[in-house]
This record gives structure tokens, C-alpha cells and sequence, in this order.
């Protein structure tokens, strides 16, 4: 069965980026989801010194693995300051030096949400032109604002955004399942 890893873009606990990352994962079928913590991947700050003394740290290398055996990747980047959240850049940046095309020409979505009326879509345009030179198949993007009014007990309750994002979920799911 093809695997597509969830995650979202933060450590806080109650992220609201890892709850759309994996509301929107439990829309495919037919593919084992799984679903990713980045507390349960805790990193050292990235320094080329402490790389050149240490080498990669185990979770790195365990989260490098998880990408590598994965079909997929569904993402939703939380905006801090208008860009990526410390704990997903420092992820980025492990990630980047075991090997630069992490994405390994996989298919992505890529979401981003916020409670402010702009659903970081500044993160959202910064990963857009990035993720691509890193190997990522971006079959869809969306941002999700306002989180709290259009989130309720766990369901994405706006019609527009949930049609928009079903429609991005199939073809990404059409697209893991083709190959
Ligand atoms: C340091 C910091 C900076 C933030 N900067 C932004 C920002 O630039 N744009 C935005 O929409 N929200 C910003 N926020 C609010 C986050 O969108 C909000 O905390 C959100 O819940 C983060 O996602 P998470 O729940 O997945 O951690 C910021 C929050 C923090 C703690």
C-alpha cells in the first residue's frame, strides 16, 4: 500500500497546523497515513559546527527515512513572523544536508492556516518557491484563514475552502495511487 506522511509545520501541542495536516490526510483512502510529531523528532539547533563534530542526528536521520519511504507528503506550514516556524526551518535545515532533494520528486499539498484573515500565506509563497528546488511535486496549495471560525470540532466547516481543498485531496490522492 503507498504511504503519504502527514505533518504539520510546529511543536506547540495543540498545533492547528497538524490538525488540518492530518484532517486532510484522513480524507484519502486506499493509503496508509502517517501521521508526524515533530515533538516526537526533537532536533538540536542546526550549526555546520555541531554537524561537523557530531554528523546527523539520529532523528534527522529517522525523519529522512520516514520522507524517503513515503509516496507523499501532505503539509501545512504554521507562520511565525511571516515565515517558517523555528522548529520546521531547523528541521528544513537538517534535512537539506543529509540529502538536498528530500522531496525525492514526490507529490505535495501544501496548506498553511493561521487565526488571522491572511492564513499565513506568507509562509505559504516562501515554501511555494522553495520546496520545488528541494524535489517536491506540488500538485496543490491552499491556505486556510481565520482557523478558528472556519475549523470547528475537527472539521474544515467553510464549504468553499472544504470543496476546494476535497477537490486538491483527490488529485493529489489520483496522483499518489497512478504513480
Ligand atoms: C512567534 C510567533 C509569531 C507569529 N507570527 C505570525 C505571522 O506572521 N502571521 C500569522 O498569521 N500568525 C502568526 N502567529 C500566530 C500563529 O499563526 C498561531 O500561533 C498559530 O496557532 C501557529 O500555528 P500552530 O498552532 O500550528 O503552532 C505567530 C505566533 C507566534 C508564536
Amino acid at each position: 500500500m503507498k504511504q503519504v506522511l502527514t505533518l504539520g509545520g510546529s511543536n506547540s501541542v495543540n498545533s492547528i497546523s497538524k490538525q488540518l495536516a492530518e484532517f486532510s490526510g484522513s480524507k484519502l483512502s486506499e493509503i496508509n497515513v502517517v501521521n508526524i510529531d515533530l515533538n516526537d523528532y526533537e532536533l538540536p539547533l542546526f550549526s555546520v559546527d555541531l554537524e561537523a563534530k557530531k554528523g546527523y542526528p539520529e532523528n534527522a536521520l529517522a525523519l529522512h527515512e520516514v520522507f524517503q519511504r513515503s509516496d507523499g507528503f501532505i503539509i501545512a506550514l504554521a507562520e511565525h513572523n511571516g515565515a517558517y516556524s523555528a522548529v520546521f526551518k531547523n528541521m528544513f535545515d537538517w534535512l537539506s544536508r543529509i540529502e538536498a532533494s528530500f522531496f525525492y520528486n514526490k507529490p505535495l499539498l501544501l496548506l498553511s492556516t493561521s487565526p488571522g484573515a491572511r492564513g499565513g500565506q506568507s509562509v505559504l509563497e516562501i515554501a511555494l518557491s522553495r520546496f520545488p528546488r528541494h524535489g517536491a511535486e506540488i500538485i496543490g496549495s491552499l491556505s486556510i484563514p481565520s482557523f478558528e471560525d472556519n475549523f470547528k470540532d475537527g472539521q474544515l466547516v467553510d464549504p468553499e475552502l472544504l470543496e476546494t481543498l476535497e477537490g486538491m485531496i483527490k488529485d493529489f490522492q489520483n496522483k499518489i495511487i497512478d504513480g
